[in-house]
């Protein structure tokens, strides 16, 4: 059995990372396809390391663009590849233009399609990402579901067919990878407490792209680190917007993190704000709360329950403080048992 496996931004290294290591032991033949659209070190190279993945058999290099221009030149280049290696299945993960170029190029070529991380759906219905769930899960043969909410997603849409719920893979890896979190050296290297800051990514382009948005963004998260440390990774799109904007950020601002010592910064944390999709559920494995910002979530079993609150930009430091302020009991098995990535071989090798 032979398998492309197409990946190209943070999230989709770690998602892919478990897979690998799967059909690895189950002795299936993954062709590992890189888009390129993530190349800077630390946003690309750096999880292929600390997540042992093989290197990619081809890297695209496509780099940033339009997203036109991005997905039509993934689609041109990644048909060739298709083509070449006649797989009998290609493998697309999760939300991004390199998932949505993967699936348009395997459908045409009549090759089955997985989409890992299916049937997620959240408002703005024009946001990037939502464009590219939705379109993918429309062409896809096997939809591995990382939540009951997401097959129902599915269902309420007419999609029935190859559809299985198997958890979240970002679980297993967190399962798997979590004696590696060096919680003592991650909180050294950055001067930090355990439990005495707030880690903070931002990164989507309603965001960022919006200067009174991202604006109001820096002075609530200014506004926080006068009562509590604030380390902010800071993703090249947020950092080109914010010096565009000029606008001081008086927390401590570092570069992107890699896989094992963002877990680590985050088990040590008090709190996370973010509008990560990936970082809302690890801050949940980490037993932390999240300050979610966005209008909605695709996770939503984690806002329902209260864990993750759900914030404008305007209002992240009074969610902070009331997050922080608040007791919970911990929401138990929201995202499956940490054998995804077993389970979707397991349907793929039948
Ligand atoms: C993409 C995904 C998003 C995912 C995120 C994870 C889409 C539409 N969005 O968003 O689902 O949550 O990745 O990080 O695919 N850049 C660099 N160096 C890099 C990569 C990007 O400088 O290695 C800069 C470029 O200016 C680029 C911008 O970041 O234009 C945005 O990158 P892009 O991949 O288009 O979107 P993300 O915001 O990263």
């Amino acid at each position: 059995m032979k398998v492309i496996s197409l990946v190209g931004a943070r999230p989709q290294f770690v998602k892919e990372a478990v897979i690998n290591w799967e059909f690895r032991k189950q002795g299936i033949t993954e062709i590992l396809v890189h888009s390129g659209q993530h190349y800077d070190y630390n946003m690309s190279d750096i999880f292929f390391k600390s997540l042992d993945i093989k290197s990619p058999d081809y890297n695209l290099n496509v780099g940033s663009a339009t997203h036109g221009q991005m997905t039509g030149r993934i689609l041109e280049a990644f048909e060739a590849i298709v083509i070449k290696e006649k797989p009998d299945m290609v493998l697309v993960y999760g939300d991004t233009n390199t998932t949505l170029a993967g699936a348009i190029a395997s459908v045409k070529l009549k090759v089955p399609i997985a989409h890992v991380e299916a049937g997620i759906r959240q408002k703005p219905k024009d946001m990037p990402e939502e464009i590219n769930r939705v379109l993918t899960d429309r062409i896809s043969n096997f939809l591995f579901c990382p939540s009951m909410l997401s097959v129902k997603n599915l269902d309420c849409e007419g999609i029935k067919d190859g559809v299985e719920f198997v958890g979240d893979t970002m679980y297993d890896v967190y399962t798997k990878m979590e004696k590696l979190f060096d919680t003592s050296q991650a909180l050294k290297e950055y001067g930090l407490e355990k439990n005495g800051f707030v880690l903070a990514t931002i990164h989507r382009d309603f965001n960022t792209d919006n200067p009174e948005k991202l604006s109001q963004i820096i002075d609530g998260l200014n506004r926080l680190s006068k009562e509590i440390k604030v380390l902010f990774p800071i993703h090249p799109r947020t950092k080109k917007l914010a010096t565009t904007l000029g606008k001081k950020m008086l927390f401590d601002v570092t570069d992107p993190i890699g896989y094992l010592q963002l877990q680590a910064l985050v088990k040590s944390s008090r709190l996370v704000v973010t509008d990560s999709g990936g970082l809302q559920k690890e801050s949940y494995y980490a037993g932390k709360r999240g300050v979610i910002v966005m209008p909605d979530t695709g996770w939503r079993e984690l806002t329902d329950c209260g864990w993750n609150i759900l914030s404008s930009p305007s209002q992240i430091y009074e969610n902070t403080i009331k997050a922080m302020n608040e007791r919970m009991a911990y929401p138990d098995n929201i995202y499956g048992n940490g054998d995804a990535a077993a389970k979707i071989t397991k349907a793929i090798l039948q």
